[in-house]
């Protein structure tokens, strides 16, 4: 197993060299080090609300098929037959009917994993169904997302005991997905991460959101560890990070006080970042492709109350943060290609910039980098 190095930083914290967003080395650790023994957001369970449903996903380089039991458990199987090994399921998304059989010579699994028939095999001397259930990730479900650990050594509310209740009073759970948006970023996903926890760079970057919320309004409440950040405040009381600032939604959840005037922003390491408003939440899910190109798929979600009322339309919501967004991915894209220089060598990272320091700690220590 490779040992890397920790980068020795002198004084005061700088940027990682470059090997950490560009090489394939680095990327390959990571599958195993990060994604395949972390804690993953894959979506929200409103997806797979009945008996049946499914959807598929890929982490760590797995195929896993998502889906629902008739007792309600949720369940994510290996994509991987226990005859012959073959992908079973290439659907991204549908509906069991109460079973899920292989293409190949039709072996059946229960929704729960079991192997319930396998032609011809009875005849088989020793052959015991109860050996063959499905491989199955750990599977954990927190205010309405569902987490999978490829690796079942850490219990999900050991690992999320800091956040466990603290969003209570958004009640996200309740939420439902609204709209999403696909993107495909050529830069390394920690470079998504760093960015989203400053905002030393709105001022430049984004015009319209410093407008509504100053960038030096931060206040960060978690600031070590596999969850950072805190919130910022919106300018003036009744506003919300829309195209025009406002919005006639009532607050999700209890809202109230001075959370009216806030917007929160969560990295909840290594896989989503959460942005709390106060009359929607907002996340992307992340998922690394290569070491220079990652996945995020951005979703709006609001009170059922409220896209129920007629005439509910997302589109200021969506659409102030779609260009927030495409702000963001070109200076995302900018900062790997300035780290695939030869002439870069790690920078300074500023006072506003405390939770970059702390997410580069947290990931090498994930990483097992020791020092030089
Ligand atoms: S490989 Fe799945 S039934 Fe044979
Ligand atoms: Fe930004």
């Amino acid at each position: 197993m490779t040992t890397f190095v920790k980068p020795s930083v002198g004084t005061g914290a700088k940027t990682l060299p470059s090997a950490w967003y560009i090489s394939p080395e680095v990327f390959a650790a990571e599958r195993e080090r990060v994604f395949g023994s972390s804690w993953l957001c894959i979506g929200r369970e409103e997806a797979i609300e009945q008996t049946g449903d499914f959807f598929t996903t890929f982490v760590a380089g797995e195929s896993l098929i998502v889906t629902r039991d008739a007792g309600g458990k949720v369940h994510a199987f290996y994509n991987v037959c226990r005859h012959r090994g073959s992908r079973m399921c290439e659907q991204p998304s549908g509906h069991f009917r109460g079973s899920i059989q292989c293409p190949y010579h039709a072996w059946t699994y229960g929704l729960d994993g079991a192997l319930k028939v396998a032609r011809n095999m009875a005849e088989v001397e020793g052959f015991n169904p109860a050996e063959y259930p499905l491989h199955e990730a750990a599977v954990a479900c927190w205010e309405g997302f569902i987490f999978v650990n490829l690796d079942k050594r850490e219990p999900f509310e050991q690992v999320f005991s800091p956040l466990i209740g603290r969003f209570a009073r958004w009640e996200l759970a309740s939420l439902r997905t609204a709209r999403s948006i696909r993107y495909e970023l050529a830069c390394n996903w920690k470079l998504l991460f760093l960015n989203y926890s400053e905002c030393y760079h709105c001022p430049l970057v984004h015009p319209q959101l410093d407008k509504l919320s100053p960038s030096d309004s931060g206040h960060n409440d978690l600031s070590e560890g596999p969850f950072l950040g805190g919130y910022s405040q919106l300018r003036a009381h009744g506003m919300s990070l829309t195209m025009t600032g406002h919005s006639t939604r009532p607050p999700i959840g209890s809202v109230d006080g001075a959370d009216l005037d806030r917007v929160y922003y969560y990295t909840i390491f290594p896989s989503l970042l959460l942005s709390l408003h106060p009359d929607y939440a907002m996340v992307h899910y992340a998922r690394p492709l290569a070491a220079d190109r990652t996945e995020v798929v951005c979703a709006w979600l609001f009170a059922p109350s409220t896209m129920e009322q007629p005439g509910f339309d997302p589109s200021d919501a969506v659409e102030f943060w779609d260009l927030t967004n495409r702000q963001d991915w070109h200076v995302n894209e900018l900062t790997q290609r300035g780290v695939s220089s030869r002439a870069y060598t790690p920078g300074p990272y500023s006072n506003a910039e405390g939770l970059l320091s702390a997410f580069d700690r947290y990931y090498l220590g994930v990483m097992g980098a020791r020092e030089s």
